[in-house]
């Protein structure tokens, strides 16, 4: 996969909810005029860990990615940072840190690069190959899902990961199509193949009607869910006492698994029993904050 790194422009992820990111490190009872130590598990574009390291001048930094252009990316950026930040290309589900750390940050989901790149095949919009692989070294991706799980596996899958209520219909007309003609041409076609599976008034709705089911594809091929729930686990054997956990999701199944973990485990104090939303100010600037959802729990 050729992707122009060198351009400048190439990476321009908005980060979101920033201010109320520094907030949930501020208000922690530790003491930030000695040296400190956090985890931005979901580095991106290097946003979030740019405004930290700028506004807590004790803060060092370790900073995860699974995809090596956002690690190109924020390298980049956090340039001159750089004796204050330690960048290691990784799925936060496999880490573990050395010593034990303050806070932890994840800004769940893909990365506006991912999204906009066509060959990433992540969009609807732009036609690539049925990719969708945050880590391109990874050997699955979403076109071998679609061939090789069964009808019923993959509406199982669609229902469970997109919320998507025509799943049946979707995944029938998925495995027919595969069947007479082998595969789709790109993401184009397939989303093309799922808006036909919509009566025609919803077809021309405000979202896609191939949104849930691109969605859902996404979240299997990186296992989204099955990785959050390790990071949810290993938290609080990173954190030192008192340590906080930030979460950003974008989705009712992340939200909804942050939310019950945070209320159900005896390990950590729930601090937002509702969660924190962006302003309608950044909705207006930046559209894919809307669907943000911030949670923060402080270990015991
Ligand atoms: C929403 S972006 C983060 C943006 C970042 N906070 C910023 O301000 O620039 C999410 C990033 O997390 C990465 N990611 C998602 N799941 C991951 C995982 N399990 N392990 C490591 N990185 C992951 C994606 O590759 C993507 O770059």
């Amino acid at each position: 996969m050729e992707i122009d790194s060198k351009n400048s422009s190439f990476f321009n992820h908005k980060s979101v909810m920033v201010d109320q990111i520094i907030y949930s490190i501020n208000n922690f009872p530790q003491q930030l005029d000695k040296k400190f130590v956090g985890i931005d598990a979901t580095l991106g574009g290097g946003g979030h860990s740019f405004e930290l390291l700028n506004k807590f001048p004790n803060l060092q930094m370790i900073g995860l990615d699974q995809d090596p252009y956002a690690i190109e990316a924020a390298s980049n950026k956090l340039n001159i940072f750089k004796n204050r930040i330690k960048i290691i290309k990784t799925n936060f589900s496999d880490f573990k840190p050395e010593d034990k750390v303050s806070f932890v940050i994840a800004d769940l989901g893909f990365n506006s690069n991912q999204i906009e790149t066509a060959e990433r095949g992540f969009s609807f919009q732009k036609d690539g190959p049925i990719d969708m692989r945050m880590n391109p070294t990874q050997k699955t991706k979403a076109e071998d899902l679609i061939k090789n799980l069964t009808e019923n596996e993959l509406a199982d899958l669609i229902y469970k990961y997109g919320e998507e209520k025509l799943s049946r219909k979707i995944a029938r007309k998925i495995k027919n199509d595969i069947q007479i003609k082998g595969s789709y041409s790109g993401t184009k076609e397939l989303a093309y193949a799922i808006g036909g599976c919509f009566p025609p008034k919803q077809r021309y709705r405000k979202i896609h009607p191939a949104t849930r089911t691109f969605q859902a594809l996404r979240i299997a091929v990186n296992k989204e869910i099955e990785v959050l729930d390790k990071l949810l686990n290993n938290a609080s054997s990173w954190l030192v006492p008192s340590g906080i956990i930030s979460i950003i999701s974008f989705h009712s199944i992340e939200d909804r698994k942050v939310k019950n973990y945070f209320k159900n485990d005896e390990r950590f104090f729930n601090l937002t029993k509702k969660p924190i939303v962006p302003s309608e100010d950044e909705v207006k600037i930046n559209k894919r904050s809307r669907s943000a959802k911030l949670r923060i729990a402080q270990l015991k």
